[in-house]
């Protein structure tokens, strides 16, 4: 059996084992948002500190250096429906994809985390899973001239779980996983022990938190089909102008047996609405 056969088939019995969908037309779960109790938060671990530069941010049209209120209005929208979606069906993780590069995956990923972050009941860990290309460090503006550790470097047994999680100063709700080093045989290491290890390590920590992955494009690689069976959803990213109808279609099909979360349009000329970015089933 292929990889992305075992893949498939592991998802699908995963998600037989959890709780179905609302049914159509029923009525919409009412959302009942429970605070952590005061002493969780007062304990909550803290991560290695960072502190990002908000200039840097602001270059790199990330939220929290943006001024852009169309952006920041279309971010608090897609952060609402996505946690309704993730409360109703009680997922905790999901991989934001697409089907071809540059789309506006992992900026999506970043403004998304911390949108959700900036809800004051919501923690969040955002893990960069592109190893192939891992872009989340360059983006926030992090490097590791001081010899810090990333994601590859714990996958490769050279890192502890402390070694590679930081908490930006400021956002005390987010937690990042960076990634300093490419590898060639990432689909291996996405379907690792030492990747199990990382997953329950992120599911362990309290208060819990939404976890999500970066990932490369679902065409690109198998890497998403690999690690599929790890999370609870999928976030696909289309880039209007950017991804052809050909391409959606293909990444839709090989998505198929996968909990679809939802479906972001970025970089829509249409500024109606949810802005340039909108949200649909
Ligand atoms: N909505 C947007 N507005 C402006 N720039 C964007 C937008 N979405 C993506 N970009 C830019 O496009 C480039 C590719 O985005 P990225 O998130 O790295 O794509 P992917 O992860 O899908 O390969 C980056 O320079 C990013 O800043
Ligand atoms: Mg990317």
């Amino acid at each position: 059996m292929s990889i992305i056969e075992e893949a498939v088939r592991k998802t699908a019995e995963r998600h037989q084992r959890s709780a179905p969908p609302p049914e159509q037309g029923a009525a919409r779960p009412r959302l009942r948002r429970v605070p952590p109790p005061a002493t969780e938060t007062a304990n909550v671990r803290r991560f290695q500190p960072i502190t990002l530069e908000r200039a840097v941010l602001d270059d790199n049209n990330i939220i929290s250096g943006m001024t852009d209120p169309a952006a920041l209005r279309a971010y608090k929208i897609l952060r609402t429906r996505l946690l309704r979606r993730l409360e109703a069906n009680q997922w905790r993780s999901f991989a934001v994809t697409g089907a071809t590069p540059g789309e506006g995956k992992t900026l999506t990923s970043i403004n998304l985390a911390m949108a959700l972050a900036h809800d004051s009941n919501t923690w969040v860990f955002l893990v960069d899973l592109d190893l192939q290309r891992p872009k989340v460090a360059s983006y926030l503006g992090l490097n590791n001239s001081l010899g810090e550790r990333g994601l590859t470097d714990f996958l490769l047994g050279d890192a502890t779980f402390e070694q590679i999680v930081y908490s930006p100063t400021g956002m005390d709700r987010l937690a990042v996983v960076p990634n300093f080093q490419t590898v060639a045989n990432a689909s291996d290491l996405l379907t690792s022990p030492r990747m199990d290890e990382l997953v329950q390590g992120l599911e362990a920590e309290m208060p819990r938190r939404i976890v999500i992955f970066d990932m490369p494009p679902v065409l690109a690689s198998d890497d998403v089909l690999a690690f599929a069976p790890q999370v609870d959803g999928m976030l696909l990213v289309v880039g209007e102008g950017f991804t052809s109808r050909d391409a959606l279609k293909s990444a839709k099909a090989l998505l198929q047996e996968m909990n679809l979360l939802g479906v972001v349009l970025n970089r829509s000329e249409s500024q109606d609405q949810g802005a340039y970015y909108s949200y649909a089933r």
